[in-house]
């Protein structure tokens, strides 16, 4: 271990706690550790190195880029931001649109907000959000998310967000057993929330369309309804794309899977956009939210938004998205997931829930007793047993991401199908080791 113990403060963790290996590379799906052990990334770090690591592409068009122009403020043209941005319109067929560019995930929800409050004259305007969602850590990011361990240090109230169920069908807040039946009354909760306040004082609504960190992954019905009850009451609906973005949940953006019917007005992306290579994030706005703030002095900017580096980043990881037709696999390999994870359920009573599947995002859910759903643990502490198993994983040279009861599997969209096999063979043999039946 390095000296990073004691030097740094790592997020999301008790310092005394903090024990992760120290990386020095990676190629694929592999991450290659200072102890010179190589370990199957299975959460693709923090579900954001869709393309795997060092990605030969996008390594060479860093170089070529340092080599070229490092910096140039915002305030100027840079040629590889122009480029992206083009790719971001066309990708996402907001024609007539435009891209904001921002450092990462959280600011771009930060700066989406402040972009349509700004644009539709609703300065302080109240954002609806969504219980056990995640858009980020900074101030107003944890203000929008609706995640426990954020609660104890934030005001949502004071920064202008409300919160509504979100469409949980396996433990439906609504009471319904259905799961289409439950997304319709997740959404019908986000209209009665902008009638509550009246929708003269609702400036959006912020939402992941499919799948989110926090676990939660919206059946079908969701998305197309949301979008439909903004959509009635004129208000500004944002996609929060940052984790399902870039092939995450198997189509560009998440959205996109509802076709038209689905398209919001804005989206925020992070993460996949320069497959985690370089830090990067974007708002992507329509042609009525561009159209407004043209003639108004657009009041936010940080000093290295847009950076040239990271935009040639983002223009060569879309290149290597698409000439390895990673979307497409994603969503072949995630339909793959799906099934060969409800096979584990058949074999693991402790699996309460299985979700996702519509790319390489998916969840287990762990209950104490599958017949009455029981949690393993209260959200969102991490049964000890799950902690032991992840280690053990670990140990075995596989990494698994964990949030509570959840175990998310969302490897690289490069993994080795052979790879992918393996590690859930192995999965399959913890669980029966760490929850015998
Ligand atoms: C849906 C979503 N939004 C926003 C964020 C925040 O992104 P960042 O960590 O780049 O600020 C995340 C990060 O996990 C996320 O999953």
């Amino acid at each position: 271990m390095t000296g990073e113990r004691d030097t740094v403060l790592h997020s999301w963790c008790a310092q005394s706690a903090w024990n992760a290996p120290t990386v020095v590379g990676g190629a694929g799906a592999w991450l290659h550790l200072e102890d010179g052990r190589r370990v199957l990334d299975m959460s693709s770090l923090a579900e954001c190195s869709n393309l795997g690591h060092q990605h030969p592409r996008v390594v060479a068009a860093i170089r070529s880029q340092a080599e070229q122009l490092c910096f140039v403020t915002n305030a100027w043209g840079a040629k590889p931001r122009a480029d992206l941005a083009a790719r971001l319109l066309e990708l996402s067929g907001f024609e007539g649109g435009r891209v904001f560019f921002t450092l990462g995930g959280a600011d771009a929800n930060e700066h989406a907000v402040k972009i349509v409050r700004q644009a539709f004259g609703k300065p302080k305007g109240v954002m609806v959000a969504r219980d056990r969602s995640y858009h980020g850590s900074t101030h107003l990011a944890m203000a929008l998310s609706g995640d426990a361990r954020t609660r104890a240090m934030i005001d949502p109230d004071a920064m202008g967000v409300t919160h509504v169920e979100p469409p949980y069908a396996y433990r439906c807040p609504f009471g319904s057993k259905d799961a289409a039946e439950c997304g319709e009354l997740a959404a019908a909760a986000i209209g009665q929330r902008i009638d509550h306040f009246g929708a003269d004082r609702v400036a959006a609504v912020i939402v992941e369309p499919n799948a989110g960190s926090n676990g939660i992954v919206a059946p079908d019905s969701y998305w197309p309804a949301v979008r439909r009850i903004t959509r009635q009451r004129s208000i500004p609906l944002i996609a929060d794309e940052v984790m399902s973005g870039f092939g995450r949940c198997g189509e560009w953006f998440a959205w996109q899977r509802h076709g038209e019917a689905g398209r919001p007005d804005a989206i925020t992306l992070a993460k996949g956009l320069t497959g985690a290579m370089m830090p990067l994030g974007a708002v992507v706005v329509s042609r009525e939210i561009a159209a407004r703030l043209e003639h108004q002095v657009l009041v936010t900017g940080l000093t290295y938004c847009g950076h040239p580096l990271s935009c040639a980043a983002g223009v060569a990881a879309i290149d290597a998205y698409r000439e390895g037709g990673l979307i497409e696999r994603s969503r072949h390999l995630g339909a793959g997931l799906a099934r060969a994870l409800r096979r584990l359920a058949e074999r693991h009573p402790v699996i309460g829930d299985v979700r996702g599947g519509h790319g390489l995002f998916a969840v287990l859910e762990l209950v104490a007793d599958r017949d009455t759903r029981e949690p393993l643990a209260p959200w969102p502490q991490t049964p000890p047993a799950l902690a032991s198993l992840l280690q053990a994983a670990l140990d075995e040279g596989v990494s698994f991401g964990a949030r509570g009861n959840l175990i998310l599997v969302a490897p690289p969209l490069v993994i080795d199908e052979r790879d992918l096999a393996d590690a859930l063979a192995l999965l399959d043999l913890l669980l029966a080791r760490f929850f015998p039946a």
